[in-house]
């Protein structure tokens, strides 16, 4: 009921969301373990629901979703080989350059018309093995795709841009952060947006409200692999239990609920759209992400601020705006009335 309540209205992130009361009790009853002794039972039984929704054969839980992304890396490559990637993917901007300065990687961003590599923008990119070139190693995927406004990407084409990969000889991962958002906007099962991959990490902590943890998925191999990558970077955690039982409670009842984020995110799009001095297309807000150009977006920000209205400004003309559970029909109302007011006069009130 947060949203309902007159405090700011939180469009910044769905990592803002609060464990749900269902989550509070199941952390503290959970019956727990060393989970670097494999003797935690909550996680065993995360790790194995999270493989069974993404069609995995095994899972391996991580503090968040830069650690399962950066282990992933670890996994596949070893140093000097090449990563190919959207520009605009998560780990090519925010995850602090692990893949490259820890992994030793080479994220080798390829151009690509929506985000998600066609097999032809594949093709162009990777290069036959040269002892003068990194070594091509690992397609990166990600579904939904966050800097480009949440776009859901169906199964098809990531099987089909994963049997170019293994044409070329290459791996792929699935930056599924977001992949619940994906499979609940499709209507698909998450482990068809996984299929064909040879890893995929879900998070736990946006959408689904848990407070803490990511699941990295593949092959049995793969991941007792992952297991001691993790370890190494210091991601062995003990009585983990504690947050794999919210973890238990985010996969089994928060994920349907993902649609009303879904339905408010397009309906602020529609709202927008209609304002002079901001652009939006309503038909590009497949999930819960909604970008919005306007000018000066960082001064739209600070006086959206002013209204108790919160978002991030991701470049000059571009504001981010994200529906969780704690954005209800009224927050979606207040957004738009603030913006209709920050637009207006950005310079004065900021
Ligand atoms: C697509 C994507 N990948 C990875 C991450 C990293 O997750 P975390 O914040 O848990 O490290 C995020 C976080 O927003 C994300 O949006």
């Amino acid at each position: 009921m947060r949203g309902a309540v007159e405090g700011p209205v939180d469009l910044r992130s769905d990592t803002v969301t609060q464990p749900t009361e269902r989550m509070r009790e199941a952390m503290a009853r959970a019956e727990v373990g060393d989970d670097v002794f494999g003797e935690d039972p909550t996680v065993a039984e995360l790790e194995a629901l999270a493989a069974r929704m993404l069609g995995q054969e095994a899972g391996l839980f991580c503090a968040s979703g830069t650690m399962a992304n950066l282990v992933a890396t670890l996994t596949h490559c070893r140093r000097g080989d090449a990563v190919f990637v959207d520009g605009e993917a998560h780990v090519v901007h925010y995850e602090a350059g692990g893949a490259s300065s820890l992994a030793g990687a080479v994220l080798w961003p390829v151009p690509s018309r929506d985000g998600h590599l066609t097999p032809e923008e594949l093709e162009a990119a990777v290069w036959p093995e040269d002892p003068h070139r990194p070594r091509p190693r690992l397609v990166w995927l990600e579904n939904t795709h966050n800097r480009r406004g949440g776009l859901a990407y169906p199964p098809e084409r990531t099987l089909q841009t994963a049997q170019a990969a293994r044409r070329l000889g290459l791996r792929v991962h699935l930056d599924g952060a977001r992949l619940f958002n994906a499979s609940v906007a499709l209507g698909v099962a998450a482990a068809d947006l996984a299929a064909g991959v040879d890893s995929v990490m879900v998070s736990l902590s946006k959408g689904l409200s848990a407070p803490v943890g990511s699941v990295l998925c593949g092959s049995r191999e793969f991941v007792e692999e992952a297991r001691r990558w993790r370890k190494a970077v210091g991601g062995g955690m003990r009585q983990v239990g504690v947050l794999a039982a919210a973890g238990l409670v985010a996969l089994r009842e928060m994920v349907d609920r993902l649609a009303e984020d879904h339905r408010r995110a397009r309906a602020l799009a529609e709202a927008l759209a209609e304002l002079p001095g901001v652009s939006v297309d309503p038909d590009q807000v497949h999930t819960n992400i909604v970008l919005v150009r306007v000018d000066g977006a960082q001064a739209v920000v600070n006086a959206l601020r002013q209204r108790g209205v919160l978002a991030l400004a991701l470049g000059p003309h571009t504001i981010r705006l994200v529906t969780h559970r704690h954005v209800d029909d009224r927050g979606v109302e207040r957004a738009v009335a603030a913006f209709s007011a920050a637009v207006g006069s950005p310079g004065r009130i900021a």
